[in-house]
């Protein structure tokens, strides 16, 4: 597939194929992460700067490692210990990492269309790693490729639900778009102080009961509460909260037979979802780990050996 874009921002760029061609080439890449010698040389000489101004574990560690494993070099920096703390501008900080000559710079930042901006003041690459409560198409695309792997690639007219703090998720942002376009119907359910306004226009069908919401339903996706970004007052009492809206065994009773869950992580036990659940058989949580890894050693193979993407992954 001839890779003709230059950024990755949001998930409403890409296209179906697109997307089916990211999932192919992350079943190779799993393969490969499962060998006992995992690096191959396809960016050997190709630098990447990982620039997290918010905390970060299973993001930033899956982009360096996919970075390492394909031979390019990969670069570190936290606005904690940057300039951003001295007061240098956004512009001015990825400018200076720019005239270092990376090929790529992976980004997350609590300014919802900060990608976008400092895309447009770039040559190279940039990965959205999250911005604000925008986008992350990467978690999207790994919670996708989760998915398919599970399902052999058949999303059609499979229901998800996405529970918790969807006012304030990129996650449920990115994933609303990507299922959708898949074929999937969508649900959510989260108590009406944490629902995005305007709702009502986005296409999925709104729950504040959990028994309803997993009804028949094929996977279950369990937000953390973003307390970062919460303004003052929205949250019920978390225990309140937690009652209502943890997801546990008995929600589970009448969704679909081999009914999945899912959570980006990091996770709070006992409030977003029970701790026995997070560790059962049909979690898929860890999976969505391994997954990362493999879908950002795509997404960086895609787009760093551009325009030369014609090069093959190496067969074993
Ligand atoms: C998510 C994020 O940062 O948006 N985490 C992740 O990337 N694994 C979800 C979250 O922080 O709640």
């Amino acid at each position: 597939m001839n890779w003709t874009h230059k950024d990755l921002l949001d998930i409403e760029s890409l296209s179906i194929d697109e997307v089916r061609h990211i999932f192919q080439t992350s079943s190779r890449f799993i393969e490969i992460n499962s060998r006992s010698i995992k690096k191959v040389p396809i960016l050997k000489g190709k630098s990447v700067v990982l620039f997290f101004a918010e905390p970060s574990t299973r993001t930033k560690t899956s982009f360096d490692m996919a970075a390492k494993r394909l031979s390019a070099d990969s670069f570190s920096l936290a606005s904690k210990g940057s300039s951003l703390q001295k007061g240098e501008s956004l512009k001015d900080t990825v400018l200076t990492l720019e005239a270092m000559k990376p090929d790529a710079i992976v980004m997350r930042h609590s300014l919802s269309g900060s990608a976008g901006f400092i895309a447009r003041h770039l040559k190279c690459s940039v990965l959205n790693a999250g911005d604000g409560w925008h986008a992350h198409p990467t978690q999207a695309l790994l919670d996708g490729f989760t998915l398919s792997r599970f399902w052999d690639n058949d999303f059609q007219g499979k229901t998800l639900l996405i529970l918790g703090d969807i006012a304030h998720s990129r996650v449920a942002r990115s994933d609303i778009k990507l299922f959708t376009r898949l074929g999937c119907h969508l649900r959510v359910c989260a108590p009406r102080t944490l629902l995005p306004s305007g709702i009502q226009d986005w296409p999925v069908e709104v729950y504040k009961n959990l028994d309803e919401a997993c009804h028949k339903v094929d996977a279950v996706i369990s937000l953390r509460l973003q307390l970062e970004r919460q303004e003052a007052g929205l949250l019920p009492d978390i225990r309140e909260y937690a009652a209502r809206f943890c997801l546990a065994q008995r929600h589970l009773k009448k969704a679909a037979p081999g009914v999945k869950i899912m959570h980006p992580g990091p996770m709070n036990r006992g409030i977003e979802i029970s701790s026995d659940l997070a560790d059962s058989k049909d979690s898929l949580i860890l999976d969505q780990v391994e997954s990362g890894v493999a879908v950002r050693m795509t997404l960086l193979y895609l787009y760093l050996a551009r325009p030369k993407h014609e090069q093959e992954i190496p067969e074993g």
